[in-house]
Formats: C-alpha cells, structure tokens, sequence
C-alpha cells in the first residue's frame, strides 16, 4: 500500500501535536471507556491513553513517528476498514476525511464497524477564506473547497449529526493550515509548511510567500488585519461533527 504521507509526512511529529483545547472539544461527547477507531490515525495526536483505542493509518512513514508506548495501530485505508462488524464504539476523524478516495465507500465501512458514533473534525469549504488563502495562496482555498465533505454530505451519509464550529486559539499548539493565523511569521518558515498537506501540493508558492514577507516588512499585514490582534481565538472553518451510528 503507497501512501501520499510517505512522502509528505516525513517530518510530521515536529510540527503537528495534540492541542489541549481542541482535544477537550473533540472528547466531549465520548463517554468514557468507549473503545475507539481513530482513522487516518497519524502519528497519533489527540489520542487519549485513557480509552482502549485501535489507530488505523496508511502510511508506514506516519506510523514510524508513533510514540513509543502509544495505541496498536494498523495498516490500512478508511475505504477498506479490516475489522470486524460492530467491533467499536466510537470512531475519530480528524484532519484526514479531505484526503479520503471515496468518501461514500468510507462513510458504508464506519457504519460497519462501529457501534455509536463517529466523530470528525474536518474544514467547512463553504465558509469565507481567511486571510492566508484568501490573500497570498487562493489556489490553496480553491483546491480545499474541492477536497473537504460539504456539511450537507456528511448529513446525507450520516441523517443525524450535530456540528460544532471549532475556535483556533491563538497559541495553537498543532500545526494544521488555519493554526497560526496570528502568527504570520511561521507560515515563511520551510519546517511549517513541510507539516501542512496544502502547502505540500502546491506546485510554486514562492509568488504568495515573497507578498506574505513583503506584507510582514512594511507593516501591511498588521494595517490589513488590525481587527485580529485583540482576539484570542478565531473560528477559520474548521468543525466537529459528531455521527450517530444506528
Ligand atoms: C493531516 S494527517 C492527520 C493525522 C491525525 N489524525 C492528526 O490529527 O494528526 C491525515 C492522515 O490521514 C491519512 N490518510 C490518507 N488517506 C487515508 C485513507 N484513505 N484512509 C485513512 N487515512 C488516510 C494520512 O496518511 C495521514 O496520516
């Protein structure tokens, strides 16, 4: 099995880690001691050592960067789940729907192999960019809008399902696309965009970085985005949704 995160995912755990606030959202409707599925598992943030948790991941690559001592995981695709009917309560999904193949043979395969709910935390194509893909990289809004499940489809796989709108505090820890919207900077910095999959697929970024830096060095980002800097946290698209298997 070949996987794009052999190649991209390289140095994913230097970047990309469990942030507290996030996690505390996406455990809020798991009751405790439910056995989960975390798909499209990664090297294994916002797993919680206090549920008994299976990790299913294909990429080798990302399952190497696995903390020692961390959950069983094994190899093998959202579309194609080897497990058993019912074998878990509750699955997660989280930042990895946008890189599924079929979404629709994923959604038939958790409906199988679950018993509860499954619970994602995905991007809303359908709201406005922020200001990084909105004003230095719109290819990336525009590619992402194709890649991500509309709310609606996860309502028509999943007939009930509750959606949460996700704040990104200012001082997020992970390392995703709309992490560091307060912190300009870090999107200049090669070790950052190495850990974001959207960066990972554009052909030539040099023309929105040189405006991101320009824009860093006479000020401009600051007098665009004045409004930002008393927040302490920002809703940028991401979401919960939580899916009632039944
Ligand atoms: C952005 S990473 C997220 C990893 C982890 N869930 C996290 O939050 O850090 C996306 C993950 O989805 C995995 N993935 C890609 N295609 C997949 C598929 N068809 N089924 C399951 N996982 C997949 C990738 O290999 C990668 O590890």
């Amino acid at each position: 099995m070949s996987s794009t995160y052999d190649v991209i995912g390289v140095d994913y755990h230097l970047k990309r880690h469990s942030d507290p606030r996030l996690k505390t959202q996406i455990y809020r409707s798991i009751e405790s001691g439910s056995a989960i599925l975390n798909v499209g598992a990664g090297t294994g943030s916002y797993e919680d050592p206090r549920y008994p948790l299976v990790a299913l991941e294909p990429s080798l690559r990302m399952i190497e960067q696995r903390p020692v001592n961390s959950a069983p995981a094994v190899r093998g695709a959202a579309e194609t789940l080897p497990f058993r009917d019912k074998t878990f309560d509750v699955g997660l999904a989280l930042l990895t729907v946008h890189h599924w193949a079929d979404f629709e043979r994923a959604a038939l395969e958790l409906k199988r192999v679950l018993r509860k709910k499954i619970v994602f935390l995905t991007w809303d194509p359908e709201v406005s960019p922020f200001w990084l893909v909105r004003d230095y990289f719109p290819e990336i809004f525009r590619k992402d809008q194709t890649l991500f499940p509309k709310m609606e489809d996860f309502r028509k796989f999943f007939p009930r399902c509750s959606i949460e709108n996700v704040e990104i505090p200012d001082d997020c820890i992970d390392g995703f696309l709309g992490a560091h919207w307060k912190r300009p900077e870090e999107y200049l910095r090669p070790s950052t965009r190495q850990c974001i999959s959207a960066f990972q697929r554009l052909q030539n970024f040099d023309r929105g970085l040189e405006a991101l830096r320009c824009d860093l060095e006479n000020d401009q980002w600051y007098e665009r985005n004045r409004e930002l800097m008393p927040l302490q946290s920002l809703d940028v698209g991401y979401r919960i949704v939580i899916c009632e298997i039944f």
